[in-house]
Parts: structure tokens; sequence; C-alpha cells
């Protein structure tokens, strides 16, 4: 361990790194450990205690409504399926989360949303996505984002369940970078004895973490324009829908967003709108009384379109903000840590920061991007939470009430 690592960790007084080399000695850190405290990033203590982001001046952006849609449903369409036809078109499936909230310790596309029959998250979104391959005719190569946390875990059980019938040579996985968590008092965690308090970075690295794979290369060789990157969470969501994918070529922005009417002006979602004039989300704490309820002439909310994280981004562009670096978000999580005594805990309450990119911030990076609305009812069943709001119970009733047996 260099002298100045050992200078910052006494320097910043970290309670379990300097009780750990005192007890081990400098000269016999594991090897992981050592590579990871030379690599990590010291602002991020820094960050901590910081301010949060500045923020520009927000004002509404419309959306093209479900009516409007409705009306040029089979113009879009031809344009989405015809993408599809010609390769134009990948689908990125962000899970490398941990789904912490859920609480269920693998990945969280491995939990079982079924209740007579088995329905895995994974299973259940593969399933929408082969009703837009089947009906193209062509298969939509999909980009999984994994973490080191659950990356072998997902291949395996994609490959033992056959892919869910999909086929695999259209299937590719990337593992996103991961991050240090430090607890309240700045004090970087220890997780086992030779690795620090690792989570992934947040879901707003996954070009980056492609790009890092080689998977820059496969997106050139099929000539692939655009993307439609989705959480793993929301299993009623249409994947590469070929209306969506439609509406956005035609409308010449270089993003979509799909975004749900909230269900009330104070719903604690971020609303798609533009800040300084470029395409951002303003989260529902930054809105004033005022804003929140203000309305436009047909009575609908300016700031009333929630993100609901499926956007189709147009390749072109992100090549050119792949070297753009996003805001870090400090937020507080439950993270797994090991006391000076050597004892494992569990907490049951957030303890630590973690540091993550979003993908929120990436949308800001566009010059535009066009707002497409979806009915909730069909399209908008999270999985975060074990119970009450956006939970397993909630995503069962809506898949029932979308006829999927369970
Ligand atoms: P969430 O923000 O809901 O985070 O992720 P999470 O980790 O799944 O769950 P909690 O907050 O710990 O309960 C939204 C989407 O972004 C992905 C998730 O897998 C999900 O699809 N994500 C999140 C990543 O791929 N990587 C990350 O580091 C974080």
């Amino acid at each position: 361990m260099t002298k100045e690592i050992l200078d910052r960790i006494e320097n910043t007084n970290q309670k379990y790194l300097k009780n750990y080399i005192d007890h081990l000695g400098a000269e016999k850190v594991p090897q992981k450990l050592d590579e990871q405290l030379s690599s990590m990033d010291w602002s991020y203590l820094d960050l901590i205690n910081g301010k949060g982001q500045q923020r520009g001046k927000f004002s509404p952006l419309g959306a093209m409504e479900i009516s409007e849609i409705e009306q040029n449903k089979e113009k879009f369409k031809k344009i989405g399926l015809d993408a599809i036809r010609k390769g134009e078109v990948g689908a990125i499936l962000l899970a490398g989360g941990q789904g912490t909230r859920l609480g269920f310790k693998k990945a969280k596309g491995m939990f079982n949303i079924g209740v007579d029959n088995q329905l895995f998250i994974f299973q259940q979104l593969i399933r929408n996505l082969l009703d837009v391959t089947d009906e193209a005719g062509a298969f939509v190569p999909l980009y999984i984002m994994t973490s080191q946390k659950n990356d072998a875990d997902t291949r395996a059980f994609f490959k033992e369940h056959d892919y869910f019938g999909y086929n695999p040579e259209y299937i590719q996985y990337f593992v996103q970078d991961m991050v240090p968590s430090i607890d309240f008092d700045g004090n970087v965690l220890l997780e086992s004895n030779d690795s620090l308090a690792m989570s992934p970075n947040g879901n707003g690295g996954w070009f980056s973490s492609m790009v890092r794979a080689g998977l820059d290369k496969d997106l050139t060789k099929r000539n692939i324009q655009w993307l439609n990157v989705f959480a793993v969470d929301n299993v009623l969501q249409r994947i590469a829908d070929p209306v969506f994918i439609g509406a956005t070529i035609a409308s010449g922005n270089e993003c979509g967003s799909k975004v749900v009417r909230k269900a009330n002006p104070n719903e604690k979602v971020g609303a798609l709108c533009l800040e300084d004039g470029k395409p951002s989300i303003v989260e529902y704490y930054e809105l004033t009384e005022e804003m929140a309820n203000a309305r436009d002439e047909k009575g609908t909310l300016l700031y009333g379109f929630g993100v609901i994280l499926n956007y189709l981004f147009k390749v072109d562009k992100l090549w050119k903000i792949v070297d753009e670096k996003l805001p870090v978000h400090v937020v507080k999580k439950k993270v797994p840590y090991m006391t000076e005594q050597g004892e494992v805990v569990r907490p049951t309450e957030p303890n630590a920061y973690k540091f993550e990119l979003l993908i929120l911030d990436m949308v800001y990076m566009m010059d535009n991007c066009l707002s497409f609305e979806v009915d909730r009812r069909k399209e908008f069943a999270p999985v975060k939470n074990a119970t009450g709001v956006d939970s397993v119970d909630t995503a069962r009733e809506l898949l029932k009430e979308n006829g999927v047996e369970l």
C-alpha cells in the first residue's frame, strides 16, 4: 500500500481502515482491497458534505398525449417496425441495481412474481419483448447491464431457463462500475476482510460501462441507431415498442421518454420538463405548490407527466456525450459492513451514502426529447417494495388486470 493512501486514511481519520491496518499491518493488506483503495475516488468524501446539485430554471414540456398517439398509431408503428427489421434498434436492460427496498438477496429479475405459476421478472420482460420481435419477425439485440454482485447469477439464470425463449445470439451482458460506500460520519466501509463495501454506481453510467466492455463495436457492427433503455422492475412495460420508436423518429427528436399522467399533482414521481430549455426531470420535492398545481387551458397539469425509466436514445448523440461527466448523486441506503470487531452488520435502516450516476442526467444532455404518454394501468407496474406502494402486491394486481396469468 502506497504512502499516499496511508496518509489519506490517517488524515481523513478512517475508523475502520485504520483499525484494520493497525491489526494486520499495511504490507499484509490483500491485493483486492489494496487495488480498491488505490483506484478509489477520494473526492466522494467532499461530496457528502457538499450541497445538492444546483438546478436551472424549469419550464413545462408538453407531451404527445394518448389521443394524438392513437390517431397516428399505424403510421408510427410502421416506422418503428421498419427500424426494428433493419436491425437499427437495440434494447438495454438495466439490471445492475441491488433492489435493497425489495429485500431480495439475488438479482431483482430473478424474483418470482407468480402466485400459482412461476413467473420470474426476467421472464415477464422477455415475454413483453417477444410480443414485439414476433410481430416484427426480427430479434432486437438485448444488452443486459449487471453489476459485479449479480453478473454470474444473472448469466447462469438466463442460461438455465433457456433465455426464456429469446435467441441467445441476441443477448449480451456488460458489468457496470462499482464505487465504495461511506457511512454518515465519513468512514469508508469494509464489507469483508478483503473488500470495501462496494456498490454499483447507479443507472446513469450504462453507456460508458458498455463502451468499456467493448460493446460499442457491436453497436457499430450491427448498425444500431437507437437504444431503448429500461428498468428491470417495471413488469408491464413495452420494450422496443414500435409505436414509441416510430413516434420518436418521426418527431425528429434525438431522445424519447415514456411518461405517465400523474395520479395527483403531488405524486412522488419525477416529471419530464425543460430545465434552461433542455429536456430534464424535476423531482416532486423540487416543485413549488404553484408549479405542482399549474394547468394548461385543457386542464392538464403542466408538470403532470411522470417518467417511468423507459427511454429511447439516438446512438449518434450518445457518441457525442460519452466523455462528458455526469453529476454524482449522494443517496442514503442500507449498506452491510464489517465492524472493528470483524462482525458483519446488515442494517435495517439507511446507514451510509452511496454514490450514483443517474440516467435522468443523461436526458439533460440531449438537445430535445419526445415526451410520449402511455396508459399507466397498462404499462407501469414497478416492483420496488415488498408490500405497499409500487410493490409485489400492486404489480401482481396490474399484471392480472392485463390478463397475465399468475
Ligand atoms: P432503482 O433506483 O429502483 O434502484 O433502480 P435499485 O437498486 O433497483 O433498488 P433500491 O433503490 O436499492 O431498492 C432503477 C433501475 O436502475 C437499475 C435497477 O436495476 C433498476 O432497473 N440500476 C440501479 C442499475 O442498473 N444500476 C444501479 O447501480 C442502480
